[in-house]
């Protein structure tokens, strides 16, 4: 089959950038059955030796300064957006105008609206619109998601979720686009709990009301300039949660806790949750990323406790890396998972998941979790 292809303008050549780009090379020499290849056409950076990075390693055809100058070109099918948060909406707005298809990095937006103003865009649009929310795809998450789906849990009573990590735990950390408030959204719970949030509802569904109580434990950090540098002897105030525990109730009765933190010492890339249920209960840690751990509720009392269940051939993407089980996968792979969905709804015209209506879901939790925080009190959530 000649692949059909999909023309890409990458917008933000830094860290995700890095490995959106490093993907779709990977994508160009797979064969999938969609026979779809991604043609890198423009990597476009405010920071000219980034971009040219990203344009000699992966070998864009062209790079630009101005993405306002690139997303509507005839040569662009799929505008995908790795800049900080605060600037996914503008470039979304007007890519959606110019009937490009989008990837958009996560968090959708800063703000309910610029998130709700976001989907209208693309729905009017009918472009194909992905989020990415890549933990969907991660096998073990994925399988834990089926057994709920099938029931094996029975009835489900609660979701514990903790994403905790280490890389802000020293205070001489500078400042980062991360660290405000008007380019991020909002500290942990933004960064890291935008995809705890997503799970939760993947696995239980929409949230009617939560209770949260957020920290900034770490209130100044070093200065960086516009070049990205420290400024030596001068420290900038910084004002988003760093830490951050909220307590849900979930439309179907069930309770749920989510915990983010960056300020553990210890943890690496900790995403863990448990899920619990009249028949059984499963617990995942992403640092242990190709194990699911499951406990059937009914089995002999002697034998009743958690059994590792290591994730592989027999479980959903099991086939799609010429891998026996026990060999392993890496965050990697759940990039290429998802932009291979992506490329494949983009080349057949077909919706893709998650999508930006589940990116204005999260954004809408993390608002009513600061609303709640602010507020000293339960927040009711609507969804739809
Ligand atoms: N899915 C994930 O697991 C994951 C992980 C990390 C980050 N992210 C998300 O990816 C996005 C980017 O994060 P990052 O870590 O790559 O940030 P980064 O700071 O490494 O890269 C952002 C890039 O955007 C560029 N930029 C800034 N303004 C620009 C403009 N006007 N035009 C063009 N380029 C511009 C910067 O120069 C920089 O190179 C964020 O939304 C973040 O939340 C997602």
């Amino acid at each position: 089959m000649t692949p059909k292809v999909v023309r890409i303008a990458l917008i933000g050549a830094g860290w995700m950038g890095q490995i959106h780009s490093e993907t779709y090379c990977r994508l160009y020499t797979r064969t999938t059955d969609s026979g779809v290849r991604p043609e890198l056409r423009w990597v476009v950076d405010v920071d000219e030796p980034r971009a040219r990075r990203l344009l000699e390693t992966y070998g864009y055809a062209r790079m630009g300064a101005k993405w306002e100058k690139v997303i509507a070109r005839e040569d662009v099918d799929v505008v995908d957006v790795c800049v900080h948060n605060s600037l996914h909406r503008d470039i979304v707005l007007a890519a959606a105008r110019a009937g490009k298809h989008l990837l958009c990095e996560k968090p959708l937006a800063t703000s309910v609206q610029a998130a709700e103003e976001m989907v209208r865009a693309v729905e009017e649009a009918e472009v194909v619109h992905m989020i990415n929310f890549n933990y969907r795809r991660v096998p073990a998450i994925a399988y834990a998601r089926q057994l709920l789906g099938e029931g094996a849990l029975g009835e489900v009573y609660q979701m514990r979720v903790l994403f905790a990590q280490d890389f802000a735990a020293s205070p001489d950390l500078p400042v980062s686009w991360r660290f405000r408030p008007d380019l991020a959204g909002g500290g942990s719970l933004v960064t890291m709990g935008s995809h705890a949030i997503d799970l939760m509802r993947w696995f239980m569904g929409d949230v009617s009301r939560l209770v949260s109580m957020t920290s900034t434990l770490v209130p100044e950090r070093p200065l960086t300039g516009d070049d990205g540098r420290v400024v030596p002897g001068r420290r900038a105030k910084v004002a988003v949660d760093d830490v951050t525990s909220v307590i849900v109730r979930f439309a179907s009765g069930a309770a749920g806790t989510l915990e983010t933190t960056w300020l553990a010492h210890g943890r690496k890339h900790h995403l863990e949750f448990e899920v619990y249920g009249s028949r059984g209960a499963l617990r995942f840690n992403s640092e242990r990323l190709n194990e699911l751990m499951f406990c059937d509720g009914s089995s002999p009392a002697e034998l009743r406790g958690f059994r590792t269940i290591l994730v592989g051939e027999p479980h959903p993407y099991g086939t799609q890396f010429g891998l026996k089980t026990g060999m392993g996968i890496g965050i990697k792979e759940t990039f290429l998972l998802q932009l291979q969905d992506l490329l494949a709804g983009v080349a057949s015209g077909t919706k893709v998941t998650p999508d930006f209506r589940d990116g204005l879901e999260v954004d809408r939790f993390i608002a009513a979790a600061f609303d709640s925080a602010g507020l000293g009190r339960w927040v009711e959530l609507h969804t739809g």
